[in-house]
């Protein structure tokens, strides 16, 4: 399993890329607007700093699918690995399939049951995101959806890659590569949740002692 970073906070992705483990990023509008920045310029240095794919999503505002494609042209050509990110909804499809002929990676997003991540890989979506988190909160297990995608997938050799998103927990990320997913997409605070174990430092601090001696 591969992992993103889901941030636009640059030096929590400088931190990240440094220690090895991400070879992607995925934003959205909410995490943009945490860092208070201009959208193109956050993208932009993020493209310094991580070869890989970096998402990046079309205005909440853009709802038709030809302006859905405007705005997507201009995101994709800031540089090129940008993925363009994309709400499932109807005109948001069409946008993909035109998108998909064009040879602009999508990664189509806020996906909550199989058959829009069916419907997005139909579409030529390049990714999807499902979101875990979000449906853990409201008492359905997120892994379920994960699982299904993951075996539906599968049952037709669908190219498209599934990004684990609205990760939580460092449980999340051992629960999505149990079930075959490709990306899990992490916040900076549980990449280094996942470092931690009482017994790592209980480890450290005795050979710390002993070879003090
Ligand atoms: C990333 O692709 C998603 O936008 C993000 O993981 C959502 O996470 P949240 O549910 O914690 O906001």
């Amino acid at each position: 399993m591969k992992f993103f970073i889901d941030t636009a906070n640059v030096e929590e992705i400088r931190k990240a890329n440094d220690m090895g483990i991400i070879c992607g990023v995925t934003t959205n509008p909410s995490l943009i607007a945490k860092e208070g920045r201009d959208f193109k310029e956050v993208i932009k240095e993020i493209t310094t700093i991580v070869d890989g794919p970096i998402s990046g999503e079309v205005k909440a505002t853009t709802t038709k699918a030809e302006d859905i494609i405007k705005e997507a042209r201009e995101i994709a050509s800031i540089n090129s690995n940008i993925v363009v990110k994309i709400p499932i909804t109807e005109e948001g499809l069409k946008a993909v399939k035109a998108l998909s002929k064009e040879g602009i990676k999508t990664n189509v997003t806020l996906i909550f049951n199989s058959t829009q991540a069916l419907f997005a890989a139909k579409a030529g979506a390049t990714y999807v995101s499902p979101f875990l988190g979000r449906l853990d909160d409201i008492a359905l297990p997120g892994i379920n959806l994960i699982e299904e995608i993951s075996e539906i997938f599968n049952n037709y050799d669908i190219n498209t890659e599934i990004i684990c998103a609205s990760i939580r927990s460092p449980l999340h990320i051992a629960e999505c590569a149990l079930a075959g997913a490709d990306i899990a997409t992490v916040p900076y605070k549980v990449i280094t949740q996942c470092l931690k174990h009482p017994l790592t430092d209980i480890g450290i601090e005795k050979f710390r002692k002993d070879s003090e001696q």
